[in-house]
């Protein structure tokens, strides 16, 4: 499953390595144009309009869940709740992969417009920065850390952005 789907690029990659593959995301919009790609190529995942935090699968569905900005997009207040659900739909050794825009995209915190930028995210839309600190305190503790680790990379306009990767795995009963 790929989470906060958005219009499908990752989760057309996934469904070609992985049978069945499903798309889920709160945006009718986003739907839509993953659908429609889907369906002029024929082929490519199952999308379902749906709320990241109250998934609406059975327990242990999936062997694999992935999230490239789905989560960082969510109120700090829903965080647990997501992991939980994702979790809750992971079967056994199952892997959650996810991908997190970090703090080091925005100005320096001693700079008034990283102070703003910082306002802004934690205050007035009352979002968060995924941290070390954090995942040990809201990702339920039957998910084994994989691996935790920041990258860059460029983007084509030249500018570079930063990610956090975080991959867990379902420890068995
Ligand atoms: C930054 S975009 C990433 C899109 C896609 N994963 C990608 O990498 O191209 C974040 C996506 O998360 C979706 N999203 C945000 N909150 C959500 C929620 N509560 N439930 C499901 N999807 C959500 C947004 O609609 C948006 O499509």
């Amino acid at each position: 499953m790929d989470v906060g789907c958005g219009p499908g690029v990752a989760s057309r990659y996934l469904a070609a390595r992985f049978h069945p593959t499903i798309g889920l995301d709160f945006s009718i919009t986003a739907i839509r144009m993953a659908r429609q790609y889907a369906t002029e190529r024929g082929y490519g995942p199952c999308y379902i309009a749906a709320n990241a935090v109250v998934l609406p699968f059975r327990e242990r569905t999936f062997s694999f869940v992935f999230d490239r900005g789905c989560l960082q997009d969510l109120p700090r207040i829903w965080w647990k709740t997501y992991f939980e659900e994702v979790e809750r739909v992971l079967r056994y050794d199952g892997v959650f992969q996810l991908l997190c825009l970090n703090s080091k995209n925005f100005p320096s915190i001693s700079s008034l417009s990283g102070i703003l930028a910082r306002f802004r995210r934690y205050v007035i839309e009352q979002k968060c920065f995924i941290t070390p600190t954090l995942i040990s305190r809201l990702v339920p503790s039957s998910m084994e850390k994989v691996r935790l680790e920041d990258f860059s990379f460029q983007l084509k306009n030249g500018k570079t952005v930063f990610l956090t990767e975080c991959v867990f795995s379902k420890s068995t009963e």
